[in-house]
């Protein structure tokens, strides 16, 4: 039984992310969509408010899926819940060094835990939840980029 992770701010989820769910949960027996609590960015929408996006837009019906919230470490939430492969999204070059240096280090703290990075789609390479903001809250049309039940939520909160 393999069970793999897909860890993310998805502040908010996106097409690519989507992308990137969609083909690792090809890959492994169950896989966990795990919203980081605590991450160091400052977050548009709650974790709360996260898990709901994706819950509600996306993967409801697959019971492949597990979506969560997680605070702390990675490395002991993998431990502590029998995940031995995490999932990580590459677009370009540019995402290598911190990928590399957090997959090292994660691997440093539970040895037991492989991180397996997949390539983002073409038309997905250069989309990121951050790039998605900014463009909202400048009015343009992000419609193709995040899934449709987003986007009314991205514009109020952005635009009010
Ligand atoms: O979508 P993001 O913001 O690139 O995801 C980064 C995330 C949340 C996966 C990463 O910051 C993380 O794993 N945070 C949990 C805390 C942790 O384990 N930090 C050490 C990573 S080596």
């Amino acid at each position: 039984m393999l069970k793999a992770i897909y860890p993310g701010s998805f502040d908010p989820v996106t097409n690519g992310h989507l992308d990137i769910i969609n083909r690792a949960v090809e890959l492994c027996d169950s896989l966990v969509v795990a919203v980081a609590r605590n991450s160091e960015k400052k977050n548009l929408f709650s974790a709360e408010e996260r898990i709901q996006m994706l819950s509600s837009c996306c993967y409801k019906d697959n019971n492949k899926i597990e979506i969560v919230e997680f605070g702390g470490l990675l490395a002991d939430y993998c431990v502590e819940n029998g995940i031995s492969v995490i999932v990580r999204g590459l677009r370009a070059i540019a995402d290598f060094e911190f990928e590399y240096a957090m997959a090292l280090m994660n691997k440093r703290l539970a040895p037991a835990v492989d991180t397996v990075f997949l390539i983002a789609s073409n038309e997905n390479s250069f989309v990121s939840s951050r790039i998605v903001r900014e463009v909202v809250s400048l009015d343009g049309d992000v419609s193709s980029l995040v899934p449709s039940c987003i986007l009314p939520l991205l514009k109020k909160r952005l635009r009010n």
